[in-house]
Formats: structure tokens, C-alpha cells, sequence
């Protein structure tokens, strides 16, 4: 989910000047350990075929399922081992700066807490499920590991410029919410897909959305949902190339980006690489609020 928004404006009691907070995982209960069992085995009769190669590797790897949810203290070091990345807990959503200073030294930050066994489809806030299990595999591949580091940087000095909330757009429709080519077809890439049940389905299989060939600034002009599933998907070639694109000095794109109208979610442009054009049909129904 967006880690953009946040509510207290420094750390809260308990919390270190780097806002992370101890995982406490000796304090979680049986209910929560079961939920991260339910909420992994769901996905796992999912996402195989439809999660991308280096997601399914990642959570290979980093032996996500050995009952309950992850001890860090356990995991960190065969994350760290693969790229340099460790995971901490922090008390919510936390201020733009430290969170990319986090990114900037390879430091990935998680909330502590997991969804109720009510809320088990829909949460606002990211719980530890969507960013351990959606999130990390993913900082296990090379290329992407660089990239979330770039991202950390190139959020300080967008934030400078006040071309936050473009960039944000770059970090939604790639972490959060990409669609990946790949030899046997699209594949899922993005933390907010892998993480929900529906939307892994939808993602791929629905023919709604708009799928689009990624192009840097086009994703930086575009608005997009944070309450539904999405209305525009945009597909990599590859996370190699998404690093390299994301290699070049945005100077240029932000001078640009200052002169252009954002773009709303659903819209198609001539320009643009269509892989689906959507119907729409789902979001003109009302989303997930249609009776
Ligand atoms: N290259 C970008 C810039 O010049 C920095 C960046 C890298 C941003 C990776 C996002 C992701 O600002
Ligand atoms: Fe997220």
C-alpha cells in the first residue's frame, strides 16, 4: 500500500530515532501466527504461473513458510547474505524522508502488525503480511535490490524539487502494482498484487483494466487508485531494464512533468504501447463497493 501518508510527524513513544521498533516476535499470538499461515497458503495456490520468476525464487529463499510469521532476527540474515537488504518494523506508516533514507541504505521497512482474521481481503494499512510476504522476495533479485536503493535517493531529491507525488506514481505502478513480460507470458511483480488474493486474479485475468507498455514519464503523469483494484497496469520488459530506464537523470523528465497535466487512471493515448485495452467494466460497476 502507499507509504507515503503518515500520521505522527516524529517517532512515537517507544520508537528509535530512526522510527524502527523492536519485532517483538516472541509477542505474537497463535490467532496471528495462523493467520500468516492462511494468508501464505492462499497465495501459494495462486500465484504460481501467474508471480514472476524472481518473486517465487525470493520467497524460495528466504523459507517464508516455516509456520507463523517470519522472525526477523531468522530471516535478515539470509536477505542481507542474498543483496545487502535487512527488514525492520516500524510503529506505521512513517515520514517520506525517513522512508527513503531507509531505501538509500537498503533498509526496507515493515509494519509489526497482522491483518484480524476478519480482514483477511482488505486492509488500509499495510500489515506485516503485504510487506513481508509481498514486499521482501522481491529484495532478494539483484536488480531490484539496486533499484529500491535508487528509489531512495531519487525520492530525496524529487521530494526537494516538489515532485513527490509524480515520483510516488513510479513507486506505485512498479513495487506496488507491476506487471512484468516474460517468456511464458505476464507475470506479477508488485507487492499490493502478490499480497491480495483478488487481485492476483484480476491483475491478469480481467478484462477491465488497461495494460500498458511501461514508459517512464507516461507513468509519472498518471493518477491511480489507492481504494480499488487498479485501472491501469503498465508491463516491464524486465526488472533489468527497469533499473537501467531508471538509471538516467530525471532532470530532464521533471522539467517536463512540471508543464503536463496528470493523467487520469483510465485513459488510453495514442502513443501509448496497449497490451489490453480494458473495458472498464469493473470500475464502472462501482469497484468493490457494487451491490
Ligand atoms: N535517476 C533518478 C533521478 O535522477 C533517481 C531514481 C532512481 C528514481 C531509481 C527512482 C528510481 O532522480
Ligand atoms: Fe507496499
Amino acid at each position: 500500500m502507499s507509504d507515503f501518508e503518515h500520521v505522527f510527524d516524529t517517532p512515537p513513544p517507544g520508537a528509535a530515532a530512526d522510527w524502527t521498533i523492536d519485532q517483538n516476535w516472541d509477542a505474537y499470538t497463535q490467532v496471528e501466527h495462523d493467520t500468516w499461515d492462511t494468508l501464505y497458503a492462499r497465495q501459494m495456490a495462486i500465484l504460481p504461473g501467474r508471480a514472476s520468476d524472481a518473486f517465487l525464487n525470493g520467497l524460495n529463499a528466504l523459507d517464508l513458510n516455516t509456520g507463523g510469521i517470519p522472525d526477523f532476527a531468522v530471516m535478515n540474515p539470509k536477505l542481507k547474505a542474498l543483496t545487502g537488504w535487512t527488514v525492520h518494523c516500524v510503529p506505521g506508516l512513517v515520514p517520506d524522508d525517513v522512508f527513503f533514507d531507509h531505501l538509500a541504505n537498503r533498509r526496507f521497512v515493515s509494519g509489526q502488525f497482522i491483518r484480524k482474521p476478519d480482514q483477511l481481503d482488505y486492509i488500509q494499512e499495510p500489515d506485516i503480511f503485504h510487506d513481508v510476504f509481498g514486499h521482501v522476495p522481491m529484495l532478494t533479485d539483484p536488480d531490484f535490490a539496486d533499484y529500491m536503493q535508487a528509489y531512495g535517493k531519487g525520492g530525496q531529491r524529487a521530494a526537494s524539487l516538489g515532485l513527490l507525488p509524480q515520483l510516488a506514481r513510479l513507486y506505485w505502478y512498479t513495487v506496488e502494482f507491476g506487471l512484468a513480460q516474460s517468456p511464458q507470458g505476464l507475470r506479477i511483480y508488485g507487492a499490493g498484487i502478490v499480497s491480495s488474493a483478488t487481485e492476483s486474479v484480476f491483475a491478469l485475468d480481467d478484462p477491465s483494466p488497461n495494460r500498458i507498455g511501461f514508459d517512464m514519464e507516461r507513468v509519472m503523469r498518471t493518477l491511480y487508485r489507492i481504494d480499488d483494484f487498479q485501472q491501469v497496469y503498465f508491463v516491464i520488459d524486465s526488472i533489468e531494464q527497469l533499473k537501467w530506464d531508471t538509471l538516467q537523470d530525471f532532470g530532464p523528465i521533471y522539467d517536463r512533468l512540471r508543464g503536463s497535466e496528470d493523467l487520469p487512471v483510465d485513459v488510453v493515448l495514442p502513443q501509448d504501447r496497449v497490451l489490453t485495452h480494458g473495458t472498464q467494466t469493473y470500475a464502472a460497476r462501482g469497484g468493490r463497493f457494487a451491490a
